[in-house]
């Protein structure tokens, strides 16, 4: 992701952003899915340039989607900052799981 921010000129800061979302995301396929894949796309519209992060795993899913994305909440030892953390970086970010089936996060940042 590093690679793929300062490609399309990404600053420091977002260079920034990116990886630390992408960690949480990675970290959480790793610990809650036991793996899965990240996408790395470069996004073009209306004369705008971004990099758009895909994460998908066929992990157990989230039950509740809602608990999930607030600050504090963890099934694990975590802080629970990782999925809204991410989600106030983004310029975009959506989120769809299902219990049994898996999980998928699509996280975008707009170049500046
Ligand atoms: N890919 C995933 N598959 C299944 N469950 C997940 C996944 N990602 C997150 N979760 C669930 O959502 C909860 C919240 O995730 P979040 O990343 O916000 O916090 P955390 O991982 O528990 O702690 P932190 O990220 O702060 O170390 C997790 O505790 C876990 O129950
Ligand atoms: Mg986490």
């Amino acid at each position: 992701m590093d690679d793929a921010g300062r490609a399309i000129g990404f600053g420091l800061v977002d260079q920034t952003k990116l990886m630390t979302a992408a960690s949480e995301l990675a970290r959480n396929i790793v610990l809650y899915a036991n793996g899965g894949t990240m996408t790395i796309e470069h996004a073009r519209a209306a004369g705008r340039s971004g990099v758009r992060l895909i994460f998908e795993d066929g992990g157990p899913g989230i039950a509740d989607l809602e608990r999930a994305m607030q600050d504090g909440y963890s099934t694990g030892k975590g802080m629970g900052l990782g999925l809204p953390g991410a989600k106030r970086l983004a310029h975009e970010f959506a989120i769809a799981s299902t219990p049994g089936v898996g999980t998928r996060v699509t996280f975008m940042l707009w170049k500046r």
